[in-house]
């Protein structure tokens, strides 16, 4: 069955300082998303895409396919979940409420397809639906107020949550919807989720996925993808 890919990118990216919204940094000559879209769309179970933006975005390149499948557009909302279920309601006629949907950060660029297959899989096959996550490698710490160590955390069962996110259409409007009315801001969908009873399965994905955020991550990013099309 055909699988959508939905990207938020309605956010304003204010950690990063600056005014470019970050899904718009380019790194290897092109904007973020547009690495992001173009991994996901060249998929053979992807059919297309919608992405999420501001109401005000004026850099939008203004495409319309990739690899021959439509990339739609919405406004997005003023939480990650608004905008998530906005474009979740733009999907065409048509998608089913138990097809597959990826959720994927606009400013993960350095996705691969091997990774898109293991999760599509693992969400065929789990009810629930399936994320991305790499386990946490460091040693963590827990602060007190003045920045002194209070304790260590085990970190035994930990992961980091990464995109892309897979879930059935229809449970993860639900689960969106939910908490936007429960007031519960998720910052992932797994999360919204995971707050209505369902387990979503971790699927273990490669650790150079990551989320740019800071000007250091643009740098690796550039690298990994110089390295990426050698
Ligand atoms: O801030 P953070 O990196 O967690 O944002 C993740 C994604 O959610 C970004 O791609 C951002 O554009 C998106 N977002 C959104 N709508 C919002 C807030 C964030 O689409 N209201």
């Amino acid at each position: 069955d055909p699988v959508w890919v939905v990207i938020p990118a309605a956010g304003r990216g204010s950690r990063f300082g600056g005014d470019i919204p970050k899904q718009y940094l380019e790194v290897a000559g092109r904007p973020l998303i547009a690495h992001a879209l173009e991994v996901l769309l060249s998929h053979p179970r992807v059919a297309g895409a919608v992405v999420a933006l501001a109401a005000d975005d004026t850099r939008w390149p203004n495409w319309e396919s990739l690899w021959g499948k439509p990339v739609l557009r919405c406004h997005g909302g003023s939480e990650r979940a608004d905008s998530v279920l906005a474009a979740l309601q733009a999907l065409p006629a048509g998608v089913a409420d138990t097809a597959l949907v990826l959720v994927h950060d606009a400013a993960r660029p350095n996705l691969r397809l091997g990774d898109i297959d293991r999760l599509i899989a693992a969400a065929d096959a789990h009810a629930d639906g399936a994320i991305l996550a790499a386990p946490v490698r460091d040693t963590l710490k827990r602060a007190d107020a003045q920045g002194d160590i209070a304790a260590t955390e085990p970190r035994e069962g930990l992961w980091r949550a990464l995109t892309p996110q897979a879930f059935r259409r229809g449970a993860l409007a639900a689960a969106l919807e939910r908490a936007r009315a429960d007031g519960v801001v998720v910052t992932d969908e797994a999360m919204a989720m995971e707050r209505t009873g369902l387990r979503p399965r971790l699927v273990e994905g490669r650790e150079d996925n990551i989320k740019v955020t800071t000007p250091a991550d643009l740098a690796l990013v550039e690298f990994l993808l110089g390295k990426a099309s050698q």
